[in-house]
């Protein structure tokens, strides 16, 4: 099966055919339909984080089940699923305790080292899967708790989209902010992730949400999902500014979705008295974020969001009922359909700044 694969960092993909092993007792085999350009991935193509290589990346997909593992219950062959890298193991502390985002039990859901590989080129090389995932490639061989079984309804083009984008923004807004009615909210970077929680702050019933970005297209889209106010940030000399000039004083509730330091210092410097700046862009882990301590004592809060802090299994069927209600537009999210070949396109163009979300359709 043909799949993208990064095989040095930095690097491009390169298009190579892969053996896909057989599912094993928890494993589900995996048609890909669909496959979302998430800037993570770019992340690890440009080298800001270390990852294992060869690695077949991507981790937004959705597709139809194959064929299932002896001890599969949860899917069958034919379902349709959305896979989502919050794999959960279901015992630890973190998943007993309601956050299965969290899980800190990777192993119980993955092959061991003595076992053979999911994925290998033709000489037995063995092929590491991004997010254990592995979605840029027509076909993935996933465990069953990383995926969750969807209406046929939706198309899965569309649908993946939720596996990390949606999820990991409309999260971040109604589940690790809990962004409340009326809030004024400020979102900073407006690709899919920062999109995503502006859809999230709109359905939460914020009173205004202020959208931030360098590119006047995204700003005319982040509209479009919700934002009441825009601000080009290639336009003002000061960010901060601007938003306490909307606001007179600042917002309740910030999110930084790019991952960049000077923004996620942003975040946290627009928040009125006792507001909380909730970082969701990949900061590369060498930097440091900085903030004046002083600013504590007005209850001010700065947090991380991981993907949203799902519950996905629940949590993506009721985003897609929103979908299907015309309350979550994906759609609109989606810039350009490309194949699995252009993939390196279509990462270029999310450096230019010119997409949303780019959708591999197979
Ligand atoms: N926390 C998580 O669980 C999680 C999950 C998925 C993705 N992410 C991260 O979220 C971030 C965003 O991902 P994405 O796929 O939406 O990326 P993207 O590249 O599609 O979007 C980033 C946006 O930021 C804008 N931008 C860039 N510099 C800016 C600046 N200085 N000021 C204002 N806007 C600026 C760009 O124009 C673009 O619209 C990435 O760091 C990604 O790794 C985190
Ligand atoms: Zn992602
Ligand atoms: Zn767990």
């Amino acid at each position: 099966m043909k799949a993208a694969v990064l095989c040095e960092q930095p690097g491009e993909l390169v298009i190579e055919d892969l053996h896909i092993d057989s599912p094993g007792p928890q494993e589900v085999l995996i048609q890909t339909v669909g496959a979302g350009l998430c800037h993570s991935d770019l992340h690890f193509m440009e080298g800001l984080f270390r990852t294992k290589v060869p690695a077949v990346m991507g981790h937004e997909s959705a597709g139809i089940v194959q064929a299932v593992g002896a001890d599969v219950t949860y899917v069958k062959p034919g379902d349709h699923v959305v896979a989502c890298l919050s794999i959960f193991c279901g015992q630890c502390r973190q998943c007993l305790s309601g956050n299965p985002h969290r899980c800190s039990n990777g192993r119980a859901t993955s092959r061991g080292r003595d076992d053979s590989p999911r994925l290998a080129r033709a000489d037995g090389t063995p092929v590491d899967q991004m997010a254990r995932l592995g979605g840029f490639a027509e076909e993935m061989l996933v465990h069953q708790n990383g995926v969750v079984k969807v209406t046929p309804d939706i198309p899965l083009e569309k649908a993946c989209l939720i596996g990390c984008g949606v999820t990991t923004g409309f999260g971040a807004a109604v589940r690790t902010a809990a962004v409340p009615v009326g809030a004024t909210v400020c979102v900073i970077g407006c690709g899919g992730i920062g999109l995503s929680a502006i859809q999230g702050a709109r359905v939460a019933g914020a009173g205004r949400i202020i959208a931030v970005d360098t590119s006047g297209p995204k700003l005319e889209t982040a509209r479009l999902m919700g934002a009441t106010d825009t601000i080009n940030a290639a336009e003002v000399d000061d960010v901060v500014a601007a938003v306490r000039d909307l606001t007179k004083g600042g917002v309740e509730y910030s999110f930084e979705a790019i991952g960049l330091k000077a923004t996620a210092e942003q975040a946290f410097e627009m928040l009125e008295v006792g507001g909380t700046a909730t970082v969701i862009g990949m900061v590369p882990s060498s930097t440091k974020l900085e903030i004046r301590g002083i600013e504590l004592l007005s209850e001010k809060k700065l947090q991380g969001s991981m993907m949203g802090s799902n519950q996905f299994r629940t949590d993506i069927p009721q985003m897609i009922d929103l979908y299907l209600g015309g309350r979550l537009l994906l759609d609109e999210m989606v810039s350009a359909t490309i194949s699995l070949d252009e993939v390196n396109e279509g990462y270029g163009w999310m450096k230019e700044g010119t997409v949303a979300r780019t959708v591999i359709a197979f």
